[in-house]
């Protein structure tokens, strides 16, 4: 039965966007303690490794990123299904079905972009999952592929899907190229983000994020006059400040004091729990990158994390309290530095 009866659509006014090899499980604990109402989204997890390989390795998340939707890749619905419910089973908020990734990797394995080709597979999936889980299963695709574009095809696939148990769609605003890599899919098919708003009139009872180029709040709040959510992936990552700012600026949240020192000195417990287990600081402090963004001493800061992310071996208290003290010196620094966004790979 689809789920989107009863689903709050205000819960994706505000969406991470899944990001492989950034939306990391330590990403998201960071991204939650500045922003509370943030939708996040893993990075894709590939059905069939999930079903066949290390689920407790591939699931594990700290309760406190809540809620955390699981976007999974693939294309066999009895394999979609089983992931959806180890994920449900985990304490996932929602499954959410790849079907824009354009790598060759997943075109080799039949899913992701190259799906926007056969929508019926699609609606498939999404049933045999919605049916698995009692957490909504939402899609997230986008304009089309190749010369398979136009805005029949995409009412076709959304209407099919919508019937299958869709509750949210996630509409990437710019078409797929199957022959450019990841990165220039990311830059080269233009952004139409009007044939998004005219799925959402065309299907005013499906709640629909935008996604694709949104650089900043104010464009979040021009979007968000037209549908239920925007999805930000680049900018949120790379501008922690815009982040720290969502909940004031989108959900109407009381300002919170903000301090980047304070942020760091209170990720120090996480930070000893999970190097306490064996993971590299380095995995976890590279996300830190972030802070200072475009303000006094950004430059200086991405230094000394550069530097000092490789010296595993001095600990993580004696790093977290010297990465607080420079923070604090930066947050009085009167030198002035634009840097540029999130180059990502
Ligand atoms: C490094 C990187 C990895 C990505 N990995 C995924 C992924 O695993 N699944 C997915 O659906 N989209 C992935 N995307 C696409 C983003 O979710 C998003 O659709 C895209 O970056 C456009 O949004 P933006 O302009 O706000 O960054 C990735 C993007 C980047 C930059």
């Amino acid at each position: 039965m689809p789920k989107a009866i009863g689903i709050k659509p205000e819960d994706w006014r505000f969406c991470v966007a899944p990001m492989m090899q950034y939306t990391d499980r330590h990403y998201r604990y960071l991204a939650r303690r500045l922003s509370v109402h943030a939708r996040l989204y893993t990075e894709m997890v590939v059905a069939s490794a999930l079903v066949r390989g290390d689920a407790r390795h591939l699931l594990a998340f700290d309760t406190f990123e809540r809620p955390v939707a699981l976007q999974l890749g693939g294309s066999d619905p009895r394999e979609l299904a089983l992931a959806a419910r180890m994920g449900e089973d985990f304490g996932y908020a929602e499954i959410n079905l790849n079907v824009g990734c354009p790598s060759d990797r997943v075109q080799a394995g039949r899913f992701g972009a190259c799906l926007i080709a056969e929508p019926g597979l699609v609606a498939e999936c999404v049933a045999t999952m919605s049916d698995a889980v009692q957490i909504p299963v939402t899609v997230k695709t986008r304009l089309g592929v190749d010369t398979l574009d136009s805005q029949p095809h995409l009412e076709s696939l959304v209407s099919q899907v919508a019937a299958a148990g869709c509750a949210v769609l996630i509409l990437h605003a710019r078409k797929a190229l199957l022959n450019f890599s990841p990165r220039a899919n990311r830059e080269i098919p233009p952004l139409q983000y009007e044939r998004v708003y005219a799925i959402k009139q065309a299907f005013p009872a499906l709640p629909v994020v935008i996604n694709g180029g949104i650089q900043s709040l104010a464009e979040c709040s021009r979007h968000l006059a037209e549908v239920e959510g925007v999805m930000l992936g680049r900018a949120a990552y790379a501008d922690l400040d815009l982040l720290a700012r969502v909940d004031e600026v989108l959900f109407k949240a009381a300002p919170k004091p903000f301090s980047e020192a304070g942020l760091i000195e209170g990720l120090g417990d996480y930070v000893e729990r999970r190097v306490a287990e064996g993971v590299p600081l380095r995995h976890i402090a590279r996300h830190w990158a972030g802070l200072r963004q475009g303000r006094p001493g950004a430059r200086a800061w991405r230094h000394w994390l550069g530097t000092h992310l490789t010296r595993d071996g001095s600990g993580a208290a004696p790093f977290i309290a010297e990465a607080a003290r420079l923070l604090r010196a930066l947050e009085g620094s009167p030198e002035g530095e634009q840097t540029p966004a999130l180059r990502a790979s």
